[in-house]
């Protein structure tokens, strides 16, 4: 059955590797996006389920989760909830190891739930989907590579993140060219420290082979753990600081790539 073409632009935080900030970015974008007046949505796609310590307002909402309602313990209603800045948040859930590997199987036998399920909830087009997901290869990868629009690659300024982006690349080529909707799949250098001489080799080495696929960086920034240990964005809690900046040029980015705007668009201050 063919595949659903949404409305809604949905931007997939995606990454071959764990422990690069791709749940901290799903979220900083999350709530930057937010912040510029766009409804969103964001999507723990992570058994993890750790986007809700950086968007939930009551962690302890965030058990049932697209687990529960996969399971059939719950309804969307009851699994979605109000997070950080406006964000709609719709964490993974709690799930123990049994139920997990159930899961998968049921999301490898329906390569399109994902789709579909968003094509049900009939979101206005200026919401922006954003998904979170786990690292390499997976069920939750390929659902998100399937209706994402927009690939953000998350990686290090290091070596190894360097060489995992060819990996990527063959999941994006799988997965998202050759569909209509599919805009680009672009990276985010996290954890930039310019102090480091390596760390600006490698950003310089990626700028040159990535040109335009650069969507910005972000720096490395003790206002980053500090937002996490508080249970909040970075926005909130440190709104001057330079990671703060760095997610607002990244989102103000992101917006660029979804649709060229006449005016760039403009971020308030929380
Ligand atoms: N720009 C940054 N500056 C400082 N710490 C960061 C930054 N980005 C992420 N971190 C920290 O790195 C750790 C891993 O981030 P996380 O988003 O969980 O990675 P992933 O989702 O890729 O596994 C977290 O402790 C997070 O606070
Ligand atoms: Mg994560």
């Amino acid at each position: 059955m063919a595949q659903a073409l949404l409305t809604m632009p949905v931007v997939a935080v995606i990454g071959a590797k764990g422990g690069v900030g791709k749940t901290t970015v799903a979220a900083n974008l999350g709530t930057s996006l937010a912040d510029a007046g766009r409804s969103v949505l964001a999507i723990d796609l992570d058994p993890q389920n750790a986007l809700r310590f950086h968007l939930a307002l009551d962690r302890t909402a965030c058990e049932c989760g697209l687990a529960g309602v996969l399971a059939g313990r719950a309804n969307w209603a009851q699994a979605m909830q109000s997070g950080r800045g406006g964000v709609v948040l719709l964490p993974f859930g709690a799930i123990d190891d049994e139920h997990q590997i159930d899961l998968e199987r049921q999301l490898a036998d329906h390569p399109g739930w994902l789709a579909d399920t968003l094509a049900r909830f009939r979101l206005p087009p200026e919401t922006v989907v954003l998904l979170d997901t786990p690292p390499g290869p997976s069920v939750y990868l390929q659902q998100a590579l399937r209706v994402a629009q927009l690939g953000v690659v998350t990686v290090l300024p290091d070596a190894g993140s360097f060489a995992t982006l060819p990996l990527v690349d063959r999941m994006v080529d799988k997965y998202c060219r050759g569909r209509p909707d599919f805009i680009a799949s672009v990276c985010l250098v996290n954890q930039v420290d310019a102090g480091k001489r390596l760390n600006r080799d490698v950003l310089q080495a990626l700028r040159h082979e990535l040109g335009d696929r650069l969507l910005g960086v972000v720096h490395q920034d003790q206002a980053v753990c500090e937002a996490l240990a508080s249970a909040t964005d970075v926005r909130r809690y440190a709104p001057f600081s330079q990671a703060a900046d760095d997610f607002v040029q990244c989102a103000r980015q992101v917006l660029r790539r979804l649709a060229p705007p006449a005016h760039p668009a403009e971020i308030r201050r929380p």
